[in-house]
């Protein structure tokens, strides 16, 4: 199969590997990509906002099968293109993808399908006294939420009513531009969070195991929201119970009201919930994978995923495809460059890197990194996963480690306790 991936992150590369991994012969194109892809891919560099470029790549190199990493090519429209061009694509279209782009669409959605989610309401920049008012009315904390994509940067939480009149202005004033034009303010939701990941043909799907996600710098959950610092999977505060709720009150009833509106879901639907009282509720739906999540959750998947996603694609799902890995454990160490989210040096040498098909068990994912010249240099504020798996979560953490710990580059900055709330 010949199948061009779109992104550049860490998500990337290790969908790269498990498209690889499926059949050896699959010709993958990673657009941007990064260092790590080529290791299983060939990158290439297209402007994929152009139409017709994308269309004649895909006709040039008889791609059988699109799959697009990151939300904003969705946002865009992408998987509308290429359908309408008959080209499979694995992802969403624009009007499915608002489940991710707008916060207020969600919510409305969720409404309308009964899915369980906060309490909330919309406000817009004309409201900003009516804001107020609902503000000085809530019970505290609350949760404020920019509408569009602010790259995971756009929700504040505080339990200081002028904190919280002082952020809705910032928002309308446009501190995430049009994206915060627009806000959410949503009750407060206290439980342990997850994410799980179905992958959709439309109408039918498949669950891949739950994982959990570490946002905050700071070891203790401290420090400034992260893009993710960390993954593990499976989470053991996800059980059945908990998984059969999400199947019917939540997954369902999106793929079902998807196609109530003429627009089937295609791709990958993140469910991410906060379970509260044993019930299972919706923080957010994103409409691709999860970063660092992907890195965890693939490496506990075997088989043909290139098949999976291609004949979800097609709108007939093959399930059996894959075989999920139930005896093992994921563990995901993201080594960032000191200072981020905020500012951080470039352009340091990694040294100790090694190519995924020598390790067992274990995998180097790039993200914020740059070839130059013959080194490997970091260019992100996330620059590596680093992955393993094993037979218990301990284990997975500790390997997991001991390979981050052998890699070495100057501003090199990582969590020292990811998955530790799962294995106390
Ligand atoms: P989101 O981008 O919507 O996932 O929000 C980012 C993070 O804010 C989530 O991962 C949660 O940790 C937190 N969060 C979002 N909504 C709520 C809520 N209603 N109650 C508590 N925490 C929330
Ligand atoms: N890890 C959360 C996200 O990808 O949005």
């Amino acid at each position: 199969m010949n199948i061009l991936l779109i992104g550049s992150g860490g998500r990337e590369h290790a969908l790269a590997l498990k498209l690889h991994e499926s059949n050896n012969d699959n010709n993958i194109y990673c657009n941007p990509g990064n260092p790590g892809t080529t290791q299983v891919a060939k990158n290439v560099d297209f402007d994929i906002k152009n139409k017709k470029t994308l269309v004649n790549f895909c006709r040039d190199n008889k791609i059988n099968l699109v799959v697009v990493g990151p939300e904003q090519p969705l946002a865009d429209g992408i998987a509308d293109i290429l359908r309408q061009n008959n080209i499979n694509c694995f992802g969403p279209s624009k009007y499915a993808s608002q489940l991710e782009s707008s916060k207020s669409f969600a919510k409305e959605f969720m409404d309308e399908f009964n899915i369980p989610t906060a309490e909330y309401k919309t406000f817009e920049a004309i409201d900003m006294s009516d804001c107020g008012r609902y503000i000085d009315k809530s019970d505290m904390p609350i949760v404020i939420k920019a509408d569009g994509l602010a790259g995971g940067k756009g929700v504040y939480i505080t339990d200081n009513k002028e904190e919280a009149k002082n952020i809705v202005e910032d928002f309308f004033e446009g501190k995430f531009g049009e994206a915060s034009k627009k806000i959410v303010i949503e009750q407060f939701l206290d439980g342990v969070e997850a994410s799980i990941f179905a992958i959709c043909d439309g109408e039918d799907f498949v669950l891949l195991p739950a994982s959990q996600d570490y946002k905050r710098a700071k070891d203790g959950d401290l420090g400034l929201n992260t893009g993710g610092m960390g993954s593990f999977s499976p989470t053991p505060y996800v059980d059945d119970n908990i998984i059969k709720k999400v199947i019917t009150k939540i997954v369902e009833q999106v793929l079902k009201g998807m196609k109530s509106r003429k627009n089937t879901f295609v791709g990958c639907l993140f469910v991410g919930i906060m379970i509260v009282d044993d019930e299972p509720l919706v923080i957010e739906f994103n409409v691709r994978f999860g970063d660092p999540e992907t890195q965890s959750v693939l490496s506990l998947i075997e088989g043909d995923v290139a098949n999976l996603f291609y004949s979800a694609a097609r709108g007939a799902i093959e399930k059996n495809s894959i075989k999920i890995k139930r005896d093992k454990f994921a563990c995901t160490v993201i080594l960032a460059s000191e200072g981020y989210p905020e500012n951080f040096n470039k352009g340091f040498e990694i040294k100790g890197l090694q190519n995924n098909s020598t390790l067992k068990d274990k995998f180097i994912f790039h993200a914020g990194t740059k070839q130059e010249n013959n080194k490997i240099v970091n260019n992100g504020g996330r620059v590596l996963g680093i992955t393993a798996l094993a037979s218990s979560l301990k284990e997975a953490k500790e390997n997991a480690y001991s390979l981050a710990e052998g890699i070495y580059f100057e501003n090199k900055y990582y969590r020292t306790d990811i998955a530790d709330s799962a294995i106390k």
